[in-house]
């Protein structure tokens, strides 16, 4: 077990079961707390989760819950506090996309990419807050965190209502931040390109942003999934987003590649 010891809280993660999510579920997991483990479609994936935390000696709980409906969304915040205890944690990591590209295809902006994108990466996040606030509430605090994207600062990625969903986000971060306090802290993390395979993105695309990129390679979903689980036990932050991605966001390509 690490330093901080989380045994008797329980930590809500969306899309736990694969990537960011995974990294971020065993994070909590191996500071003691019970995990939710939520998927939509990858049951398998759910179920090696649980078996893996389990492993650690905590319990986990994986849990079909398509974050888009909000009906879903509190039955799965209801059972979490009823199975595991309450509900301390939620890390808004679960995101869908399809890629747009480029950009400049406006006609390819199908309403239908436009609606799945908004009803999972902001209206999907906000259900699950709005869900676990009072479960939060009656533990005496809680802290969320949503994931969200440097898209939503570079209007880069998969697609522009992709960008545009995850800016969403982050504002959303903030108005939470406010409203929820003091008793729940709300934080983002905002990952580069992390490779996972979301979004369509594969080695050819990772070699030249590892190329781009400050520190000559890409964050891994294992220091994403750290950085998710500092903002959500750092006692001190709200409203707060960190971005993970090697510094190409901040710093601009690394000297010497191309383009520079
Ligand atoms: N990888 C990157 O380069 C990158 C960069 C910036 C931001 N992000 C963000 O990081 C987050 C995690 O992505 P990842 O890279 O770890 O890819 P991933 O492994 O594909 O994770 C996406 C997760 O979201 C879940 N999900 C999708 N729709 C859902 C829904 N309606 N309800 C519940 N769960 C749903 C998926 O579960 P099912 O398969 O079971 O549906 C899956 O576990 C996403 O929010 C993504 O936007 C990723």
């Amino acid at each position: 077990m690490s330093d901080t010891d989380l045994r008797g809280k329980v930590a809500v993660v969306t899309g736990g079961a694969t990537g960011i999510g995974l990294a971020a579920s065993l994070a909590f997991a191996r500071c003691g707390a019970a995990v939710a483990v939520n998927y939509s479609r990858n049951a398998e994936a759910a179920d090696a989760a649980v078996k893996e935390i389990g492993r650690l000696g905590v319990a986990a709980l994986a849990i079909r819950t398509d974050v888009s409906n909000d009906g879903e969304v509190r039955g799965m915040m209801g059972r979490v506090a009823k199975e595991l205890g309450g509900v301390d944690f939620l890390v808004n990591n679960a995101g869908w996309t399809k890629r747009v590209q480029p950009h400049s295809d406006l006609e390819g902006l199908t309403d239908d990419v436009w609606d799945r994108v908004w009803a999972v990466n902001v209206k999907g996040a906000f259900y699950c807050v709005r869900a676990a606030a009072p479960h939060m509430r009656q533990r005496g605090a809680g802290s969320v965190v949503n994931v969200t994207s440097v898209a939503a600062f570079a209007g880069v990625g998969s697609s522009m209502a992709y960008a545009a969903s995850k800016a969403a986000l982050t504002t959303l971060t903030k108005s939470l931040a406010r409203a929820l306090a003091p008793t729940i802290r709300v934080n983002a993390v905002a990952p580069g390109l992390i490779p996972t395979g979301f979004g369509g993105w594969i080695d050819v695309h990772w070699k030249a942003t590892s190329a781009q990129t400050p520190i000559q390679r890409l964050p891994t979903a294992d220091e994403t999934g750290a950085a998710i689980f500092y903002l959500a036990t750092a006692g001190g932050l709200t409203g707060q987003t960190i971005v993970v991605d090697g510094g190409l966001l901040t710093l601009g390509p690394a000297e010497g590649a191309a383009g520079h």
